[in-house]
């Protein structure tokens, strides 16, 4: 006998919590459920059927195109266009944001931005990945085309945003701004079960997670952070303990449920760091500060931040309160 509390029960019962969204935040959460069983269906197949490696094709942002990023774009686009929630979306793997222009969706509430699969390094070689997905409620008229205004909103307006992770297990994580639930798949019943209600981050942790081999160009605040990081103090439980598995989803959330600290700073690479503002950072923000973290650029925080351009990148700092305060003044001292 099942006890397990599902993701779609748990909607239902929350729903109560949004009096003017009339169902249709739950429908739009439903189609991403859906999406995501399916990419993780695929996933787990991975390296059996012909879906790992590249397709040949780079992104707007130079990267080239895996087979799973592709195939992940569609399924959620798909599922979403399906359930006629949205009437947009703006995707990693898209070069401009999409215009849903079908009966059903046109004129739809909500707008979509996502990064389909995070990680991508990781598909082949059989490490988590992820996806990542932020909604907002769309400004322009509804009875005309989305427009990029309705995607380059503030951070602090999105109504919903979260994470799947396809890892030892598959979970999915979010947030309507009540809280971060996670909800863990469960493959027998095809269900996503509620696993971990109202996740809080630990004040404070032992791991820091960095991409070490940029050392190099890291702005001066960081380089000297890491070194706090590395030395001893016995007070300070330091030395901490260097965790890096190069998936945004994945290392977020291993930090998120033990305490931790994660950055992506500006590299020779990515003079503006490398991760995007809108379908990365932002989501990732919302759920850190409603599990009591934080997410800053370094100095400010991410869900403060105007954007301008739809696929835009912004250093990364995100996790443990007090860590980040520590790494804060850092990035103050060595400006
Ligand atoms: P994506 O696979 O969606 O393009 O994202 C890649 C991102 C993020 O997942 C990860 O944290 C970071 O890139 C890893 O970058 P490095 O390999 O430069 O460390
Ligand atoms: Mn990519
Ligand atoms: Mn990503
Ligand atoms: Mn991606």
């Amino acid at each position: 006998m099942r006890t397990q509390k599902s993701l779609g029960e748990f909607i239902i019962e929350k729903q109560a919590d949004f009096p003017h969204a009339k169902g249709e935040l739950s429908a739009l959460l439903g189609a991403i459920k859906l999406a995501s069983k399916i990419v993780n269906r695929e996933i787990n197949k991975a390296g059996l059927v012909d879906i790992t490696g590249s397709n040949g094709v780079k992104n707007i942002q130079g990267e080239q195109q895996q087979k799973l990023d592709i195939y992940a774009n569609d399924i959620f686009k798909n599922a979403l266009i399906a359930r006629g929630e949205v009437c947009g979306i703006a995707s990693e793997e898209e070069d401009n944001f999409v215009f849903f222009d079908n009966k059903n969706s046109r004129n739809a509430s909500y707008v979509v931005l996502m990064d389909p699969l995070d990680g991508s390094s990781n598909i082949d070689v059989n490490v988590s990945v992820g996806t990542i997905f932020s909604i907002y409620r769309r400004v322009s008229p509804n009875d005309g085309p989305v427009e990029l205004d309705d995607f380059i909103q503030v951070g602090r307006k999105q109504v919903a945003a979260g994470y799947v992770i396809y890892g030892s297990s598959t979970m999915l994580v979010f947030t309507t701004g009540n809280g971060v639930h996670g909800f863990t798949y469960d493959p027998s019943i095809g269900m996503f079960c509620l696993s971990h209600e109202s996740l809080k981050i630990p004040k404070t942790g032992k791991i820091y997670s960095i991409n070490e081999g940029n050392y190099i160009k890291f702005p001066l605040g960081v380089k000297k952070y890491l070194k706090y990081c590395q030395e001893e103090d016995k007070t300070t439980n330091r030395p901490y303990t260097s965790r890096y598995i190069g998936s945004l989803v994945a290392d977020f959330h291993r930090n998120l449920l033990k305490g931790g600290i994660y950055i992506y700073p500006q590299t020779a690479q990515a003079p503006s760091g490398k991760l995007r503002l809108l379908y990365e950072c932002n989501p990732i923000a919302f759920l850190a500060e409603q599990a009591g973290a934080l997410a800053t650029d370094g100095y400010n925080p991410i869900l403060d931040l105007k954007p301008t351009e739809l696929h835009q990148r912004v250093p990364f700092f995100t996790g443990s309160p007090e860590m980040m305060e520590t790494a804060h003044q850092f990035m103050e001292k060595y400006k």
